[in-house]
């Protein structure tokens, strides 16, 4: 089975990684071609994207076909990383997935994504349902197909094809406060998996409670893009069960109060408040820490404390 990257902080390591994809491009890149398939010359972007599902090839939709679909539109987006509203050439995810899986990819769980330099994010099915995801392949205010990302003070050309996805967010505060989470560019691949396949730590044990699985899908709809649970998942915040689970030193009271709003509790937190426009926040909660009960009594007991002292 393929190794999922530890981490799903898109911004983060893929930035990481184009800078390694840069420094290695003058090089002559022979180690890429695993990556972008044999059709394109080294230093080229790819001319077709591959999807894939459960890690068997399906097929691909080459750009030249993509940018003619009937639903291809100018888009106007706040852009996470020029920090204003950016107009772009694009298709609407679902109109693609339809056409490369028919109607069957919305029963999947999990998109994953490869980029150019190999980094691979990955974003629930019920993120794409629920929101206007779309596959920018131009940008319509200029030439080129790059953006500028600002960090420590710099100012740094960022190529964005063969493809970017963007969202529609002008008008929908939930994705603006979620901010390049979700917006991972040079695309030049798609799989369909399940969580049980990544995330395999992260999955309750067997005979969990109901609860338990349901806040399990909450916890992986809301927060392991940004937390790990037994190694798996972002790395954003900190790990929250082994060794040492946020239940061992807070109360389950305090927990909801943060979950549901943590700048009350600490106004200079990076922690974004759990999405507000959920109609039933309250039960949510009490099943994200129903399940991060049962995953701290799952825990193997921590070193030292078993009776042969190892
Ligand atoms: C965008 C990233 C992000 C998301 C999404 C996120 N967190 Fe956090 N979380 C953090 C960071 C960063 C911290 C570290 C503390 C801080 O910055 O204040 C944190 C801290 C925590 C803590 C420790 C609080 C304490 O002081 O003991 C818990 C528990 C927690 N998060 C649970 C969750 C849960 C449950 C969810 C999903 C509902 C979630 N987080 C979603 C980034 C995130």
């Amino acid at each position: 089975m393929a190794r999922w990257p530890a981490s799903e902080s898109c911004a983060r390591r893929r930035h990481q990684g184009f800078r390694a994809l840069q420094s290695v491009r003058g090089a002559g890149v022979v180690c890429l071609g695993l990556v972008l398939g044999s059709a394109a010359p080294a230093g080229e972007p790819p001319t077709a994207l591959k999807f894939l599902r459960h890690t068997q090839a399906t097929g691909e939709l080459r750009l030249s076909e993509l940018r003619e679909m009937p639903a291809a539109r100018t888009i106007r987006v706040f852009e996470p990383y020029e920090e204003r509203e950016v107009a772009f050439h694009a298709v609407p995810l679902p109109d693609v997935l339809d056409a490369a899986y028919s109607s069957s990819w919305r029963e999947e769980e999990e998109l994953l994504f490869t980029c150019l330099d190999g980094y691979q994010p990955g974003i629930p099915v019920a993120r794409v349902l629920a929101h206007s995801a779309w596959l920018a392949f131009g940008r319509a205010d200029q030439d080129d197909f790059a953006v500028w990302k600002h960090e420590s003070g710099r100012r740094q050309w960022i190529p964005l094809a063969p493809l970017y996805l963007v969202w529609e967010n002008l008008s929908n505060a939930q994705l603006r406060d979620d901010g390049d989470y979700g917006w991972p560019y040079q695309l030049t691949a798609i799989d369909l998996v399940r969580t049980r396949d990544r995330f395999p730590n992260m999955l309750p044990p067997e005979g969990a409670s109901r609860r338990a699985q349901a806040g399990f899908r909450e916890f992986r709809a809301h927060c392991s893009r940004c937390h790990r649970i037994n190694g798996d998942g972002g790395t954003i915040g900190q790990e929250l069960n082994d060794p040492v689970s946020p239940l061992d030193y807070r109360d389950s009271d305090w927990l909801a109060r943060w979950i549901s709003d943590p700048r009350a509790v600490n106004p200079e937190t990076r922690m974004p408040p759990l999405n507000l426009a959920l109609a039933d926040r309250e039960r949510v909660i009490r099943d994200i820490l129903e399940y991060l009960e049962t995953m701290a009594a799952a825990r193997p007991e921590p070193r030292g404390s078993r009776p042969d002292g190892r």
